[in-house]
């Protein structure tokens, strides 16, 4: 594992989007799989700021989004999609065709789930993740469980997950309890991973994931034992791991 330090949000996002630019020079025709949150706007302005410079090339490259609420309105501006196409696709010329997410309002929910997960093995997986964490130490939407063997699956979000996501809504209570992810299956068969870290409130649950114990308590600590990760955190967010592993940082 690779551990990046940033000294602010900004130079974080560069660094991360330097990193999946190189991703698309190289391989034009790679699969992203992508997140949404608060941590990469900074990484889709700069990769974004970068096509318009034509430094970029996004025409044949595919995407893959973690997950999406259910039960929100077609075209409601706290989907995922709409969060996607306004933050970074509609800023970028990829194809429509060529970018997916789950359909958190599916009538077959599990059918649905079944298609997403054909539809990543037929582009082939991912070749690349960018992945956020949550306050649960959740990535994608799978919170704590059991076990670490789910592929995309419907999930009731946690009352810590809800929280942290109110502050895209009016109010608490317009979160959906739902959501469809993209299960630890298949993020952990992406070639490469990418997670990014912003803030000090991420520091303690970074530090858990990466040094704690594996356990799907813990969704996040089983990136321990991918083959290709690479962090890249504000100084903040490595905060704890820095005190607890001087030597690493
Ligand atoms: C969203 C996703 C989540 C977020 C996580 C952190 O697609 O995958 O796992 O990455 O909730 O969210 P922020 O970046 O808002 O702190």
């Amino acid at each position: 594992m690779k551990i990046i330090s940033a000294p602010d949000y900004e130079s974080m996002s560069r660094k991360a989007a330097n990193l999946i630019s190189a991703q698309v020079i190289l391989y034009p025709r790679s699969v992203l799989g992508l997140a949404t949150g608060s941590t990469p706007l900074g990484i889709y302005k700069q990769l974004a700021d970068w096509y318009r410079k034509g430094d970029l090339d996004f025409s044949k490259v595919h995407t893959v989004n973690l997950d999406e609420y259910c039960g929100l309105p077609a075209g409601s501006e706290q989907s995922y999609r709409y969060y996607m196409e306004s933050n970074f696709f509609h800023h970028i010329n990829i194809p429509a065709e060529n970018y997916n997410l789950p359909n958190g309002n599916a009538e077959d929910i599990e059918a649905e789930c079944i298609r997403y997960d054909k539809l990543i093995s037929s582009l082939g997986g991912i070749d690349l993740q960018l992945l956020g964490i949550g306050h649960t130490g959740h990535i994608g939407f799978n919170e704590p469980d059991q076990s670490f063997d789910k592929t995309t699956h419907r999930i009731r979000l946690s009352r810590r997950t809800i929280e942290a996501n109110a502050r895209f809504f009016e109010t608490p209570e317009k979160v959906p309890e739902y959501a469809v992810t993209m299960g630890i299956k298949a993020i952990m068969q992406a070639k490469k991973l990418l997670l990014a870290a912003s803030g000090a409130e991420k520091a303690e649950i970074l530090y858990r994931a990466l040094f704690g114990p594996v356990t799907p308590e813990l969704p996040a600590s089983i990136l321990q034992f991918h083959p290709n990760v690479t962090v890249v955190a504000t100084e903040d967010a490595l905060s704890v791991i820095r005190r607890q592993e001087p030597k690493l940082l």
